[in-house]
């Protein structure tokens, strides 16, 4: 895969600022000026899976449906921020349905020594979308047809295929090794560039990528590769815009975003993430430092 030519020019961009913000994207966004960002790239805990360890944290909520609605909450409030011609660009993952498993029901169960897992969906199918057992929830697609149906136009869906899938213990199906990433605009008139990346043969950027395993995110436990969020941000803004993650976690976004010369906001509720977010920003600083 290639970079397009998009490098800044003799002009100086003004980007490479990273401001990182403690606290719930919900409560956050509404604070930040309107139609200020250019382009979202992000990704929201999955549903029932880890525990940030905060009482507001998205994914802990009792009901697959009842996590559709806050995010629908907070891209309402991305639109808010977004210009008219910016980009969404989402990673969600999925999940199964599940009766049984061991320990205690209910968001923040603590199930065995797997102290930081989520396990409610382990223990009963939630009662929604005629789930059944072992049922594929569908998350990502749930989450991507509640968001046009509140607005925002789907304009790709991208499979991020894992050069290292998880082990899974399973001999009934195929091992996960995929997740989905979306693309969405506010208008039918954005701003895509699409000579920021293209395939080594120089045409058009297909939607599937493949990509990692990356390990700069070290002290995270679900960060994703550089390279997802650098191709995001080359696609999706030019030198000098500002980028915003409203779930920063070990602050990936914004240390891409600060390597190519544009700006950053990150949103994160665990402040420990974000000193893990500062310090990883402060190095793609002295990197570039170095590069001069
Ligand atoms: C999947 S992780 C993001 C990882 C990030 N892309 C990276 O590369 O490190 C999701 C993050 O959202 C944070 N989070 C959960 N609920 C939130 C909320 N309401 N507002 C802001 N952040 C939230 C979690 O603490 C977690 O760090």
């Amino acid at each position: 895969m290639s970079r397009g030519d998009n490098k800044v020019g003799s002009e100086k961009a003004t980007g490479g600022q990273v401001s990182i913000l403690t606290g719930d994207s919900r409560t956050l966004l509404p604070t930040l000026p309107a139609e200020s960002i250019q382009c979202c790239v992000t990704s929201p805990p999955y549903w029932g899976l880890r525990d940030y360890e905060h009482d507001q944290q998205i994914g802990a909520e009792p009901s697959p449906r009842a996590y559709v609605d806050s995010l629908v909450e907070v891209f309402d409030a991305v639109h808010r921020v977004l210009r008219p011609d910016g980009t969404v660009w989402l990673n969600v993952g999925d999940g199964y349905a599940r009766n049984g498993g061991q320990g205690n029901c209910g968001p923040n169960a603590k199930v065995g020594n797997t102290k930081k897992m989520i396990q409610k969906r382990n223990c009963k199918v939630p009662e929604v979308w005629g789930l059944k057992d072992r049922d594929l929830m569908g998350l990502p697609w749930r989450v991507a047809f509640a968001l046009q149906e509140a607005g925002w136009i789907l304009r790709s869906r991208i499979v991020w295929i894992k050069k290292t899938a998880m082990p899974e213990s399973v001999k009934n199906r195929p091992t996960n090794a995929t997740e989905e990433l979306f693309l969405f605009a506010k208008q039918s008139g954005y701003y895509y560039d699409s000579k920021g990346v293209r395939e080594e043969s120089g045409a058009n950027l297909r939607n599937y990528w493949r990509l990692g395993p990356d390990t700069s995110g070290a002290g995270h436990p679900a960060a994703f590769p550089r390279e997802l969020a650098r191709r995001c941000i080359l696609l999706g803004s030019r030198a000098g815009d500002t980028i915003l993650d409203p779930f920063g976690g070990s602050g990936t976004t914004g240390a891409v975003a600060q390597e190519e010369d544009r700006n950053a906001i990150l949103i994160e509720l665990n402040p420990n993430y974000n000193e893990l977010a500062k310090k990883r920003v402060k190095s793609s600083q002295r990197r570039l430092r170095f590069q001069v």
